[in-house]
């Protein structure tokens, strides 16, 4: 019989990571995965070299990093081990990286180097079985039994490590939330996040023409704004600033963007006028912003004409068109796209510090299937591998 201290369902970034670290401790493993390669996600993130932290996060701004129904859950296993604590595993290993910008960590090789640390660390006594579909967790005296296509497994421990919805054609499912269902667990209503928003027909038809042009933007939701680039897609936006607002968006919502962040547009058309007065009001936008970008900018002011023909009162108009710009998504590219799902089995089901259900002893959930989804920029690494490295100091 197949008998381990610990099963792990899910060979992605949690999963081998909580696998690697438990059998360091000693411990007898075995990691599952239905897909025929192991940590896929870690291996295509941030262009093939994987954002894999962000060394900006702190116990203090944690809280406003994540999203979640309790903010202050992820705060144990992200303070006992950090981004350091990570950048540490992955100095020790030889791999090279550098930053990009805002605290995101990146290799500076491929991302492979770590999936194939990973998966050595928890060969290293422990098993790694792909292509293994788990067909049911039962609860059983000695703890539980995992029925897979390759056969049943025992342990007093299963780690569930499925992860979230997203690109479902690389192995993502849902079967995370369903197993915490399955015992009786709640989990919270799940959407994508860190996604592409789009335009409904009407919207597209005047945005679309702009498809592939970049500005850097402040985009707001409520009280909460990014200030990074956005680019115009043939669906409607992406970038930066809309996958991180994306998060906090939802359907009906309208958002604010500022196209010109930290920059005074009606003063600097004023200043245009003063010096050259006849030229057309979308001319002098289009000395601001992109041309075709000015272009739709004036026209949704409804302004025409030369810009000498307009007073403060028209500038001050068009400024705020460009500077308090109000669009209202439809909807998102969905989890084709979405970088996580956001969401996932409810923080108050589980332990902080051990990621175990409260009410079911030895089931743990790590990773993305919890109700903890980071901002773009690392944090969602950060959150498996702390929330794995929490996992593992107890199974
Ligand atoms: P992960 O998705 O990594 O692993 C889950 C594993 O479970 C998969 O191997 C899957 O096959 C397996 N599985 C699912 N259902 C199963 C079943 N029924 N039976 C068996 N196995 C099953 N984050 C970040 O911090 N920096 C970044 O640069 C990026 N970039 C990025 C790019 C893209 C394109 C995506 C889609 C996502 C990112 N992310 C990211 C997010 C990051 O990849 C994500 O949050 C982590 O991989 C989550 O780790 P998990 O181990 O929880 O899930």
């Amino acid at each position: 019989m197949d008998t381990y201290d610990a099963i792990i369902l899910g060979a992605g970034a949690a999963g081998l990571f909580c696998g690697a670290e438990a059998v360091a401790r000693g411990r007898r493993i075995a990691v599952l995965d239905h897909a025929a390669r192991p940590g896929e996600k870690i291996r295509i993130s941030g262009g093939g070299r994987c954002n894999f932290t962000n060394r900006d996060l702190t116990r203090q701004n944690a809280t406003d990093r994540f999203v979640s129904e309790n903010p202050r859950f992820a705060l144990s296993a992200l303070s006992r081990f950090t981004a350091a604590d990570m950048i540490a595993r992955v100095d020790a290993a030889g791999i090279a990286w550098h930053e990009k910008h805002l605290g995101q960590l990146f290799f500076d090789g491929k991302a492979s180097q770590l999936v194939d640390l990973l998966v050595e660390g928890v060969q290293a006594g422990g098993a790694l079985r792909l292509g293994t579909s788990v067909e049911a967790v039962r609860q059983t005296e000695a703890g539980f039994e995992v029925v897979t296509s390759e056969g049943v497994l025992h342990a007093p421990r299963v780690v569930v490590a499925t992860g979230g919805k997203s690109i479902p054609k690389i192995g993502a499912s849902p079967f995370g939330y369903r197993l915490a269902e399955q015992f009786g667990l709640r989990v919270t209503e799940t959407r994508p996040g860190l996604v592409p928003l789009t335009f409904a027909e009407q919207d597209l038809a005047r945005t679309a023409p702009l498809s592939g042009i970049a500005v850097p933007a402040r985009v707001a939701h409520g009280k909460r704004s990014f200030d990074e680039a956005l680019l115009f897609t043939h669906r409607g936006l992406s970038g930066p600033a809309i996958l991180q607002i994306s998060s906090y968006w939802r359907e009906g919502d309208s958002l604010t963007i500022d196209l010109a962040p930290g920059r005074d547009i009606a003063a600097e058309l004023a200043a245009i006028r003063a010096e050259t007065g006849r030229i057309a009001i979308h001319t002098a936008l289009a000395r601001l912003l992109p041309e075709k970008l000015a272009h739709l900018i004036v026209a949704e002011a409804g302004l025409s004409g030369r810009l000498a023909d307009h007073g403060n009162k028209a500038l001050a108009q068009l400024a705020a068109q460009a500077q308090a710009w109000q669009v209202r998504p439809v909807g998102s590219e969905g989890y084709r796209t979405a970088e996580v799902t956001v969401g996932g089995v409810a923080t108050d089901e589980l332990d902080a510090k051990t990621l175990e259900a409260k009410r079911v002893p030895g089931l743990h959930f790590i990773g993305e299937v919890v109700d903890v989804t980071g901002w773009l920029g690392g944090y969602n690494f950060q959150w498996a591998w702390s929330s794995a490295w929490a996992a593992a100091q107890v199974i």
